[in-house]
């Protein structure tokens, strides 16, 4: 074995360890689940929902409706829920946000903290999210 070979297979093991270091950090690192407890809606909404909650829940569901239901699911099913079934006997009357903003309000109202971003306004872009009552 001359020293080019040796160069050659030295050359080919550092390209290998380069390209699977490299497959390691490209490989995009699966994005943390996010869950309620990382701050998925911000105070202006959950201020905004409260208002809503007053005058289109409350007067059915008091300080709160029972959302135990809902826990460990993706945040869609309680969003969803809301959104085609409540106020109940005029489901749908309110607009998506306002429907979103309703939720953040729950969240707020349940002990969750707030965040920098606003809860999306459609139930697909909630399915990654989960609703977990506690930490
Ligand atoms: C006219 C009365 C009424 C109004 C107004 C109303 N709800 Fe309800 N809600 C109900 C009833 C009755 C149920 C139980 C129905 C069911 O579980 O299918 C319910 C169920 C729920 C639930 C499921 C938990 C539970 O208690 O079973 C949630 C969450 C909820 N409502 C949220 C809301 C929100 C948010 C609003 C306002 C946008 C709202 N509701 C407005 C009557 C009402």
């Amino acid at each position: 074995m001359n020293l080019y070979r040796i160069t050659l297979i030295a050359a080919g093991v550092a390209l290998l360890a380069g390209a699977s270091a490299l497959a390691q950090n490209g490989a995009t690192p699966a994005a943390a689940p996010t869950t309620v407890w990382d701050g998925v809606f911000t105070d202006a909404q959950a201020e905004r929902g409260s208002a809503i909650y007053l005058s289109e829940c409350s007067p059915c569901h008091g300080a709160s409706p029972d959302l135990p239901r809902f826990d460990a699911k993706p945040l869609s099913e309680l969003y969803s829920f809301i959104r085609t079934r409540m106020p109940d006997g005029m489901p749908g009357s309110l607009s998506a946000a306002q429907y979103s903003d309703v939720v953040a309000y729950l969240l707020r109202s349940s002990g969750l903290p707030a965040g920098a971003t606003e809860l999306p306004t459609t139930s697909s872009a909630m399915t990654g999210i989960t609703f977990n009552l506690t930490k």
